[in-house]
């Protein structure tokens, strides 16, 4: 088992990653003693996967376990299911000392990480993520959030939890297209870090979308890594650091929300992003032809999407106008110059945006 710790100070937590590591959850809570009681926040298709296992790996500690099931999907973060959580947890809370246990994809890290940081103004928080993107993202670094009608994630706190256990073994029940999902976020990591993990994947591309635990962990390891050094070092993005985790995503948040939520998959609309910089990186003349050329292929490779389909180009552009990280009316984009080194470039002209993302649209 692998461990890297995310050092905040006194909020310091490790990352536990490993095959086959969910048995020894219990014992790390244990040791950490946050609670006896823990209350986990799941959906019940990742219940009934792994939810024995965690059942099994607190009562061997006498941690007593709680299951509460939210339905599948985004629409879990809302204000409504975020409160109907709390009331139950506050109706189950008396005479124990509990903790939240977050076991599911970013949906539910998102979700419970949330309740964790507003009951009680903060209880204990231990994230099992269960997806590809959660384990290399969304479980490190703190941000927990839910959705308004008004906009994604526009609600929450950063709000560290005291350990993440990704058993990548979980991994191996996730669909072709969630794998894909996932790592189209390892490619990034490879793009604004990683030269060598950006060649990793792009020579084991079919063993990780086929679920090799081996090649996975690596990655799992590599990306979680990654994020740990920057976000220690910028916890709550204030010094700019944390940017260079939005390369693709300033077009993939556009593309995400001019469509309907859902018909995109977060990874596959950053994907798209990842290429649309590029595309105008290469034309600022920052980027090669050749390290363009070969983003490109390694994201076809993985199967992810090529050209922006059914979402109305303006639209994207609006988005991008209005987001809420555009600091005095400019936008900002992380821009590439090669692999593994970005560059956050800001007001990009709108004009160059919509021509290249009409060379990318059908
Ligand atoms: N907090 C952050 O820093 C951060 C970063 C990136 C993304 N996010 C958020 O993460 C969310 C997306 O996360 P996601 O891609 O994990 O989606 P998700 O949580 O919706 O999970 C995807 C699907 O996989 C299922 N699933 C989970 N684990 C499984 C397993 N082991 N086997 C089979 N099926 C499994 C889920 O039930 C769901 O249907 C978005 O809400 C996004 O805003 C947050
Ligand atoms: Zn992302």
């Amino acid at each position: 088992m692998k461990k890297i710790i995310v050092k905040m100070k006194e909020r310091s937590y490790p990352i536990m990653i490993g095959q086959h590591i969910l048995p020894q959850l219990g014992e790390k809570a244990a040791s950490l003693n946050i609670g006896t009681d823990a209350v986990v926040i799941t959906n019940r298709l990742v219940r009934k996967l792994y939810g024995p296992y965690v059942s099994k790996a607190f009562s061997k500690r006498n941690i007593s376990v709680k299951f509460l099931e939210v339905p599948d999907g985004e629409k879990s973060k809302s204000e409504k299911v975020a409160f109907d959580l709390i009331k139950k947890i506050a109706c189950y809370d008396i005479h124990k000392k509990i903790f939240i246990v977050a076991l599911g994809g970013g949906v539910i890290g998102d979700l419970a990480g949330f309740v964790a940081s507003i009951y009680k103004r903060g209880i204990p928080l231990i994230h099992v993520p269960t997806t590809f993107l959660a384990q290399i993202d969304s479980a490190i670094g703190g941000k927990t959030a839910i959705d308004l009608p008004m906009a994604k994630n526009l609600v929450g706190a950063f709000y560290q939890p005291r350990l993440v256990l990704s058993d990548v073994a979980t991994l191996k029940t996730l669909s072709l297209r969630q794998m894909r999902n996932g790592l189209a976020e390892a490619i990034k990591y490879g793009m604004i870090k990683d030269r060598s993990l950006f060649l990793y994947i792009e020579k084991h591309c079919q063993d990780l979308l086929s679920h090799n635990l081996q090649r996975l962990t690596y990655v799992v390891q590599s990306c979680s890594a990654i994020k740990a050094r920057i976000v220690e070092k910028d916890e709550r993005e204030l010094l700019g650091l944390r940017t260079i985790l939005n390369f693709g995503h300033t077009i993939g948040h556009g593309i995400e929300a001019a469509s309907v939520y859902g018909s995109y998959q977060h990874g596959e609309a950053v994907a798209l992003g990842m290429r649309v910089a590029a595309a105008i990186s290469f034309q600022k003349g920052l980027l090669s032809a050749k390290d363009q050329q070969r983003l490109e292929a390694l994201l076809t490779k993985a199967g992810l999407p090529q050209r922006i389909r059914k979402v109305k180009l303006s639209a994207i552009v609006a988005t991008i106008a209005h987001d809420k990280k555009n600091i005095s009316k400019k936008n900002r984009f992380v821009l590439v110059r090669a692999i593994s080194s970005v560059k956050v470039v800001e007001g990009i002209s709108l004009n160059l945006i919509r021509k290249t993302l009409q060379q990318y649209s059908c």
